[in-house]
């Protein structure tokens, strides 16, 4: 498949030479190994040599290498948690989803990637830096133009009125935006929250318990990565072991109780 101009590959050597460049025809891009000349019609797979005669292959980027290469200011979704997070809250092709707050953008990007032409990611931040940072970060990385970015401190104004299919919450006390999350979710979808400690796991849980979500449920993902080396095949010492816990519900409409006193 041929590389449209201006979009994003990975210019790959091994795993300690690798860039995440643009693709312009006849541009000629600078590595630790030499310069690479980049040829007009330029398909991904494809072996280049560097001046300096070592090879790098053009390859299509995944989204979890472009989040870890995003300029941030915030501590940012991890890729290891993004998969569950898209798969508890049901995102898919079409999907209408709220995020609070963009941070550096790299959910808003994941999810942006996600929801595609026919979806829309509302993401919220209260920090006009942090959102200058997160639109700017999607608009060199982003693949749709599918996000609409607003300044809000959500727990004092609430949310814009856009029913959404989906809520993410990535802020330090999300109990404070669940009965906003509430009002906006369609009924029986869910809402999630990434937290890095466990006491605001509880908080929230109690929080979301009393507005009106079921099926709560509270998960760490822990991943180790293999290293995979003839005679001597073992995990990699170092790894990012704790990122933050997350919790999911599904909102339901709550039964009227009865009030009267006869
Ligand atoms: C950890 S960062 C989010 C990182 C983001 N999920 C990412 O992947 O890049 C948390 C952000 O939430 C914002 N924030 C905190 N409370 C907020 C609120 N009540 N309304 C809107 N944004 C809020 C902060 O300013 C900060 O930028």
């Amino acid at each position: 498949m041929l590389i449209p101009e201006n979009t994003y590959i990975n210019l790959y050597h091994d795993q300690r030479n690798q860039h995440l460049v643009r693709y312009e025809r006849n541009k000629k891009f600078l590595t630790g190994y030499g310069v690479v000349l980049f040829p007009p019609d330029l398909k991904y797979g494809t072996p280049l040599k560097s001046e300096s005669g070592y090879t790098f292959y053009a390859l299509k980027p995944d989204t979890s290498r472009v989040s870890k290469k995003l300029k941030r200011q915030t501590t940012i979704v991890y890729p290891k948690d993004a998969g569950l997070i898209l798969l508890e809250l049901g995102i898919h092709s079409g999907s209408h989803v709220a995020e609070v707050g963009s941070g550096s953008g790299a959910m808003t990007l994941i999810l942006s990637n996600m929801v595609g032409n026919e979806g829309r990611v509302y993401s919220y931040e209260r920090r006009e830096e942090f959102l200058n940072l997160a639109r700017n970060n999607h608009t060199k990385y982003g693949l749709f133009d599918n996000v609409e970015f607003t300044l809000r401190d959500i727990a004092q104004e609430g949310f814009i009125d856009n029913a959404v299919d989906a809520v993410f919450i990535d802020v330090p006390e999300p109990w404070n935006i669940i009965h906003h999350a509430y009002k906006i979710l369609n009924g029986g979808h869910p809402a999630g929250i990434l937290s890095p400690n466990i006491e605001q796991i509880q908080e929230s849980h109690r929080v979301m318990e009393e507005t009106g979500f079921l099926r709560l449920r509270t998960f760490e993902i822990i991943k180790r990565e293999i290293m995979v080396r003839r005679g001597k095949t073992r995990p990699r010492e170092r790894a990012i072991i704790h990122t933050g816990y997350l919790l999911f519900g599904d909102k339901i409409e709550k039964i009227e109780t009865e009030t009267s006193n006869e």
